[in-house]
C-alpha cells in the first residue's frame, strides 16, 4: 500500500492511502505467547517472568531429535516450518516490540498529572529543569533498558533464544537510546546472529499530538549520536510531520504503522547506510526487533488484530505475525488530522473530562504556535 503524506493548508495534514491492486493483511497468530491470551492481565504482566511470555508447549514441527532443545529453539524451528509450509503469498515473522524506557516527558506527566499535562505543560518544550521536547531517557529509563539488555543476555545463555535478524527504531531520542542500550554488547557474533545495525524508521514514531515530545530532532543529530546506523529511504533531514498544531488520529497512525510493516514484509526493499553501503532486506529475516512507543505499539497491535496490551516504559512484547497478500484493491482512506483543546496557562483544575482553564477561560482549539516554543501567552517558567 502506498501512503502519501501532504501538508495541506490551515495546518491540516491528510493521510491518503493510494489504491493498489493488492495489499498485505496482517493477523496475530494466537497460542504461542501468553500476551495474546485473554486471560492475561496486561496491567500486571511482567515480560521477564518467563521466556518473554513464550508458552511451554509442543509444536507440529517438533521432532524426536528436538526433545532436548529449549522452548525457544523449538519455537524458532516452528517459525521456519510455518514459513516453509506456507503458500507463496503467506509469511510469518516474530516481532519483538519494545517500548522505550522512561523519558523526561513521562516523568513530567506523572508530576503534573495527565489532565494538566495534556491541557498545558505538554505543549511547552520543558520547564527549565527538564526538557520534554524529543525527551531523553531518565535514569529510571536507562535502568529499564538495561533490564531488557540483561534479559536478552539471560535468555540467550539459558534458552539459546534466536537474536533478532533485523532491528528497527523510531527516530525519537528515547527509542534510539533504548535500542542502543538493549542490544549493544550482546554476544551476537558468537551466536552467529546479525550485527546490531538498526534502521531508523519514521513510521514507528509515536502518534503525533500537539505535545512537543512528539517532535523529532534532525537526521544529522541522529547520525551524530549513532554514526553507523541506517535510515530508511526518504528519511528527511527535518521533521516534516509534526506540526504542533494538528493531531494525528489513531486511524491515520494505523495507516502509517501498516505502511511500516509493509516495508518490512516486502522483499525487495534496500536501505542505503550513511557509508553508502546498500543493505537488502532479506525475506529470511524472521525475527524483527522494533523499538517504539506506547501509542505506536498499540497501533501496531490494532493493525495485526492483537488484543489491547498496554506496555509500561521499557517493556517488551513478542508477537507472531502472519502476513497474507490479498489480491484485491484496498479501500482508499483519507483521514484528516484534528486539533485538540488546550489552555493558555496552567489549568485551574486537573480533570480527566477535558481542559478547565483558569478564570473560566474557554479552552483554545486552534492556532497554537508551532512547537510551543513561541508561546505568546505567559508561561510559568
Ligand atoms: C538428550 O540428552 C540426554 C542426556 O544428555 C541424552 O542421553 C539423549 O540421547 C538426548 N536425546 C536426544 C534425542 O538427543
Ligand atoms: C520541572 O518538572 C519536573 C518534572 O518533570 C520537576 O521535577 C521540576 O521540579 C520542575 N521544575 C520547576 C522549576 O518547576
Ligand atoms: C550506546 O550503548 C552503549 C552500551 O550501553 C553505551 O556505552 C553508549 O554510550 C551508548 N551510546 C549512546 C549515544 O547512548
Ligand atoms: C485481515 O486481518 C484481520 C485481523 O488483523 C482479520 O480480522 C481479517 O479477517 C483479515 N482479512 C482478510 C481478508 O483476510
Amino acid at each position: 500500500m502506498k501512503l502519501t503524506v501532504s501538508a495541506a493548508t490551515l495546518g491540516f495534514v491528510a493521510l491518503t492511502a493510494a489504491t493498489s491492486n493488492q495489499y498485505i493483511n496482517y493477523t496475530t497468530v494466537q497460542g504461542y505467547f501468553e500476551q495474546d491470551l485473554e486471560s492475561t492481565d496486561p496491567s500486571t504482566y511482567d515480560y521477564t517472568s518467563h521466556n518473554f511470555g513464550l508458552i511451554d508447549r509442543s509444536y507440529d514441527s517438533d521432532k524426536p531429535a528436538s526433545k532436548n532443545l529449549t522452548q525457544w529453539e523449538r519455537f524458532h524451528a516452528e517459525l521456519q516450518a510455518l514459513n516453509d509450509n506456507s503458500p507463496k503469498h503467506v509469511s510469518y515473522k516474530l516481532f519483538f516490540l519494545g517500548r522505550h524506557g522512561e523519558g523526561y516527558h513521562n516523568a513530567a506527566e506523572s508530576y503534573f498529572g495527565t489532565p494538566a499535562w495534556n491541557c498545558y505543560y505538554s505543549l511547552l518544550t520543558g520547564n527549565g529543569t527538564t526538557t520534554w521536547f524529543d525527551a531523553d531517557l531518565t535514569t529510571e529509563g536507562i535502568n529499564q533498558a538495561e533490564i531488557a539488555h540483561r534479559y536478552w543476555l539471560a535468555q540467550y545463555k539459558t534458552q539459546h533464544i534466536h537474536f533478532p535478524d533485523a532491528y528497527y527504531s523510531s527516530p525519537m531520542t528515547r527509542a534510539l537510546k533504548t535500542a542502543n542500550i538493549t542490544f549493544s554488547n550482546l554476544p551476537l557474533a558468537g551466536a552467529g546472529a546479525a550485527t546490531f545495525l538498526p534502521e531508523v524508521k519514521e513510521g514507528f514514531r509515536e502518534g503525533m499530538s500537539m505535545h512537543t515530545c512528539d517532535e523529532r530532532r534532525s537526521k544529522s543529530y541522529i547520525e551524530s549520536l549513532f554514526p553507523t546506523w541506517t535510515f530508511e529511504k526518504g528519511f528527511t533531514e527535518e521533521d516534516e510531520l509534526w506540526t504542533g498544531v494538528t493531531v494525528e488520529p489513531s486511524g491515520a497512525q494505523d495507516e502509517r504503522s501498516r505502511a511500516a510493516l509493509d516495508d518490512i514484509f516486502g522483499e525487495k526493499k534496500v536501505t542505503k547506510r550513511p557509508d553508502g553501503v546498500c543493505v537488502p532486506h532479506k525475506k529470511n529475516d524472521l525475527v524483527i526487533s522494533v523499538t517504539a512507543h506506547s501509542g505506536e505499539i498499540s497501533s501496531i497491535l490494532r493493525v495485526i488484530g492483537h488484543q489491547t496490551f498496554k506496555l509500561s516504559t521499557g517493556a517488551v512484547i513478542p508477537v507472531l505475525i502472519r502476513a497474507e497478500e490479498i489480491a484485491e484493491e484496498e479501500p482508499t482512506t483519507t483521514i484528516a488530522w484534528t486539533q485538540s483543546a488546550y489552555c493558555a496557562a496552567p489549568p485551574a483544575t486537573s480533570t480527566a473530562s477535558g481542559c478547565v482553564c483558569q478564570g473560566s477561560a474557554t479552552p483554545i482549539t486552534s492556532g497554537y504556535p508551532v512547537g510551543g516554543t513561541t508561546v505568546a501567552t505567559p508561561t510559568p517558567f
